[in-house]
């Protein structure tokens, strides 16, 4: 199963990519965690990719497609995976898309979760997410178990960097822009399907689930 989540910053990837993962037993890639966690470590890649994520603008595709092929290549993706956060752009698709050529494959399914911009801030504003694992919470609609810490690790819970006013419009216009295009792109080669992502976690959940069916 090679999945692919489409969205708006703030539309639930992560936190559908974490049930997905778990449910269908297999390896959830987001790029933004591979960055952040590049962040932490003060990795060049790290340094490199900060000052464009600070100001809600893409990382170069350059940066990105490569460390996604090397991800790709690892044995736990064999069977299956889900991307989060990539492709973000054209060019990220092609690669991808070259990527699987190459190993006689294909995505199955690229899901678009939509929720409409009046949505989005206060998701935004009141994230929380994990340190460690990039789980994400919400203040009011999906708090941890035990205050700031991690239900599925126990790491620290900490706001992002990124999860401002002002950094979420840019965001949200850089998706317009950038990333809205994959829409047509994924309907083409007609592996296109469009959840609403505006009820609640679980029911989005099992609309995913009803798409992606029960085989592993
Ligand atoms: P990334 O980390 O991918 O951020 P994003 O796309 O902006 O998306 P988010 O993680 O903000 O939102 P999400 O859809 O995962 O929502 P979540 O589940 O957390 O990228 C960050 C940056 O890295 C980019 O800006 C860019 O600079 C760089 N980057 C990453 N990938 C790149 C690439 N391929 N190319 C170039 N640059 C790249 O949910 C949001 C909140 O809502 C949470 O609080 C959650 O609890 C809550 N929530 C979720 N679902 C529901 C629901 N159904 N009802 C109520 N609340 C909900
Ligand atoms: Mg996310
Ligand atoms: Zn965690």
């Amino acid at each position: 199963m090679k999945i692919i989540l489409l969205g708006p910053p703030g539309a639930g990837k992560g936190t559908q990519a974490k049930l997905i993962s778990q449910k269908y037993s297999i390896p959830h890639i987001s790029t933004g965690d591979i960055f952040r966690k590049n962040i932490s470590e003060q990795t060049p890649l790290g340094i490199k990719a900060k000052s464009y994520m600070d100001k809600g603008q893409l990382v170069p595709d350059e940066l990105t497609i490569d460390i996604v092929n090397d991800r790709l290549a690892n044995d736990d993706c064999k069977k299956g995976f889900l991307l989060d956060g990539f492709p973000r752009t054209v060019k990220q698709a092609e690669a991808l898309d070259k990527f699987l050529d190459s190993k006689d494959s294909k995505i199955d399914n690229a899901l678009l979760i939509e929720v409409p911009r009046e949505f989005i801030l206060e998701r935004m504003t009141g994230r929380r997410v994990c340190k460690d694992c990039g789980a994400s919470y919400h203040i009011k609609f999906n708090p941890p178990k035990i205050e700031g810490k991690c239900d599925l690790c126990c790491g620290k819970i900490i706001q992002r960097k990124d999860d401002t006013e002002e950094t979420v419009k840019e965001r949200l216009d850089v998706y317009s822009k950038q990333t809205a295009p994959l829409i047509q792109y994924y309907k083409n080669k007609d592996s296109l399907c469009v959840i609403d992502g505006t009820s609640e976690i679980n029911e989005v959940f099992q609309k995913v689930c009803n798409i992606l069916g029960s085989d592993k």
